[in-house]
């Protein structure tokens, strides 16, 4: 049996609850920001058929799954319900069902057991993803999200103050990578079965469009490269290509290297762009994903041309979990707790 992480008895800690999606997800942090435990149960293979995120499979999933999660965390962290300092909840943005579910249990947890709560950001989250893995503040940096729902380039101006400079006007990156994914007849979720199927392809065969690229405005828009890759793959209505080549393995390889490349050129892009406009000495990037091979070399060179220091959330920080909602900690130390009528934000918020 594996034993629990060692912590003295008096340690504060924050119980977590992430559930904004498809993943499930609960972690005990403690107030020294030590990850004692980040469990997620993932819904994909719930999703999988469908090519995408089904809200009401998702939210009748999380009702399932939310109190054997967090049961899970807390044992896992060798604590109890009785030795919880706060709950932080993500309450936006989201799907509303999954997020009434995760929102409901912390609500009822901090109700019952006379706790703050502590209402927290989930893209926000994934910024401070980066500084959970380094163990320290790393703002004031720009910031990048990239995920399935989001495409964001923030100033990361402290940990309690993000703002959201620019976001996609269509696609998300990770949408664009779960559609393809899906044009191509490759599996779901869509961006590590593209970035496998791209291993072997030439990121050169095709050009596809990189929207926004030479375009100063912090914006991204993806359906455009989507379409493009739509058209490769089924030919161009009305034109000569209506009768595409045979979508064969190599074809799929060169296809999906092709696209990764615009992907990432286009939010390497954007992100240096941020970097001399604000001038930060670092820039962090989290979602989903940051998880891409590709990007985080692509990133990495493009650090070390300008001097910026580059911090990527480690992979299992990357995907959606709990322990980036250890955010709740600098809230909570700051005293911005949230009232028992909190309620969730589906959309995404300009706060300023
Ligand atoms: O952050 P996340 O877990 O959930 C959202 O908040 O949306 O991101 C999920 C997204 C999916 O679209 C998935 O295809 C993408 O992240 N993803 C990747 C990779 N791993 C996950 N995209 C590209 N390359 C990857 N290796
Ligand atoms: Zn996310």
């Amino acid at each position: 049996m594996e034993r629990p992480p060692t912590r003295s008895p008096s340690v504060p800690l924050l119980l977590a609850i992430e559930s904004s999606c498809d993943e499930t997800a609960a972690a005990v942090i403690a107030r020294d920001r030590r990850v004692l435990s980040n469990v997620v149960a993932s819904q994909s293979d719930l999703h999988e058929r469908f090519g995408g995120v089904v809200p009401e499979i998702a939210s009748r999933a999380h009702v399932e799954r939310i109190l054997p999660v967090i049961d899970e965390a807390l044992k896992q962290a060798g604590a109890t319900l009785g030795d919880l300092s706060g709950i932080a909840v993500v309450n936006e943005p989201g799907l509303v069902g999954s997020l009434l579910v995760g929102l409901t249990a912390a609500k009822t947890l901090a109700m019952v057991l006379g706790l703050p709560l502590v209402a927290v950001n989930h893209l926000e989250a994934h910024l401070y993803a980066c500084c959970l893995a380094e163990g320290r503040d790393v703002f004031p940096a720009v910031g990048l999200v990239v995920s399935g729902g989001h495409t964001n380039v923030y100033d990361c101006r402290s940990v309690v103050d993000y703002e959201l400079l620019g976001t996609t006007i269509d696609d998300a990156a990770g949408e664009a990578f779960d559609k393809v994914a899906a044009i191509l007849g490759l599996g779901y979720p869509g961006g590590p079965a593209i970035a496998a199927a791209a291993e072997s392809g030439d990121p050169r065969a095709f050009r596809f469009p990189r929207t926004f690229l030479n375009n100063e405005r912090p914006q991204f828009s993806f359906s455009g490269l989507k379409t493009a890759v739509l058209y490769e793959v089924r030919g161009t209505p009305g034109s000569h290509r209506e009768d595409p080549p045979p979508l064969t393995p190599p074809r799929i390889a060169d296809i999906a290297a092709s696209f990764q490349a615009a992907v990432t050129d286009v939010l390497i892009g954007k992100c240096r762009q941020a970097i001399e406009r604000l001038g930060h000495p670092r820039l962090c990037v989290g979602g989903g994903v940051a998880a891409n091979r590709q990007l985080r070399f692509g990133l990495q060179q493009m650090a070390d041309e300008t001097g910026v220091d580059l911090l990527i959330a480690p992979p299992e920080y990357c995907t959606d979990n709990a322990a980036m909602a250890g955010l709740g900690w600098e809230l909570l130390e700051r005293g911005r707790t949230a009232p028992l009528d909190l309620d969730v934000t589906p959309g995404l918020v300009r706060r300023r």
